[in-house]
């Protein structure tokens, strides 16, 4: 089975194909026009112009897909089915992924897969790499972690979802960008502040770890951005807002990116491994824009280890961390399989039919 993903949800247009034989995993192309630059002029993402970027973008990538893929741009031939990302996300992006989707099922008479983009986060932990295919063994931990989304999610078997906590502010990929905002570093501040952080002291501020006591298993991450907004408008007390860009000692930033790094990573890691040990749960998932962190992957990794038993540790390579279509065709093919166990390409147009697909920002998992 060959599917078509799109990806349009905040501000990556991407598109891939994946094949799927027996239990069998293949990516056989993906490709994301990023649009990074165009919002670091914002320092953010405008939904709108993000939207724009994505009609630019995404017909020549199908197009492209096509051409590399030999599938038959005009009338389908060659893929079983599209899978689209339908929300969460921005609404004015998302509308362009689905309604390019729907009409090119509608043309192509595919059946379409509507994909919500949290699922497809986690089921990105089973890409393969390196020919090697990681498999989930249930129960399953996931800690989805994005520019939207900070959640702790259990799932006992395939589509599955048991929220088990979240964020209640901002989500930890927000507070990078928030914090990289305050410091003056370019958009996303994740991979700014990373690449920073590695030569500085953790120890240098000591930022708070909000609700790392709590019982529950939900997050906070605005108290720790607004620490790091007075740290730093302690050293440049006249500024308004107060910007780290008047304080001379380059040091200062460093130790600041180190030391707030260092915080939410301890948050993130002490709730992860509780749940982990409570729900006595065989796999734990890494994943989302924020999994890209080597700092996580690694101290994640580490206090897996030492639980007995060890779960395994599944974590995306970098590039299917962020943004991408590849896990939307993943999650797309489990939807399916999930609805279907035959693959009858009939019934899977009465079960998928363009009609039944809307965009919806605000889909919960
Ligand atoms: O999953 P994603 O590409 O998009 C959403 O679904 O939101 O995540 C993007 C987020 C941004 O907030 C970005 O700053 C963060 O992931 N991010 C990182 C790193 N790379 C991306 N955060 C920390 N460290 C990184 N290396
Ligand atoms: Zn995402």
């Amino acid at each position: 089975m060959k599917i078509l993903a799109i990806e349009t949800s905040c501000d990556e247009t991407s598109v891939a194909v994946i094949e799927v034989k027996g239990d069998k995993i293949r990516v056989i192309y993906n490709i994301v026009a990023s649009q990074i630059k165009l919002h670091r002029k914002t320092k953010g993402v405008v939904p709108e112009v993000a939207a724009r970027a994505h009609l630019e973008n995404l017909l020549p990538l199908i197009k492209q897909c096509a051409e590399k893929v030999k599938f038959d741009f005009k009338t389908g031939k060659g893929i079983d089915a599209i899978a689209v990302a339908t929300g969460p996300g921005l609404i004015t992006a998302l509308l362009v992924g689905v309604e390019t989707a729907k009409t090119l099922a509608l043309l192509w008479n595919k059946p379409i897969i509507p994909v919500n983009h949290i699922a497809a986060h986690i089921y990105s932990s089973i890409i393969p790499s390196d020919n090697f295919q990681p498999k989930w063994k249930f129960p399953i931990l996931a800690l989805a972690v994005s520019g939207g989304h900070t959640e702790l999610i259990l799932i006992k078997k395939h589509l599955q979802f048991k929220k088990i906590g979240a964020t209640l502010d901002d989500a930890a990929g927000e507070a990078f960008d928030k914090v990289a905002k305050i410091l003056d570093l370019p958009y996303p501040g994740g991979p700014e502040i990373e690449k920073i952080a590695r030569t500085g002291d953790p120890k240098a501020f000591q930022f708070p770890r909000p609700m790392i006591g709590s019982k529950d298993y939900n997050f906070s991450f605005s108290g720790l951005k607004t620490a790091v907004l007075y740290a730093s408008a302690k050293f440049a007390p006249k500024a308004h807002p107060p910007r780290v860009e008047k304080v001379k000692s380059e040091k200062l930033t460093i130790d600041m990116c180190s030391s707030f790094q260092q915080a939410a990573i301890d948050v993130l890691v002490s709730k992860t491994i509780r749940a982990a040990k409570e729900f006595k749960v065989k796999t734990v998932c890494l994943v989302g824009g924020v999994a890209a962190n080597a700092l996580l992957r690694q101290t994640l990794a580490k206090k897996i280890s030492e639980i007995t038993p060890a779960p395994q540790f599944l974590v995306p390579e970098k590039k299917y961390c962020t943004d991408n279509a590849a896990m939307i065709g993943v999650a797309g093919y489990f939807t399916v399989n999930s609805k279907l166990k035959t693959q009858n390409s009939k019934l899977m147009l009465k079960i998928f039919p363009w009609e039944k697909i809307e965009a919806d920002a605000n889909w919960e998992l």
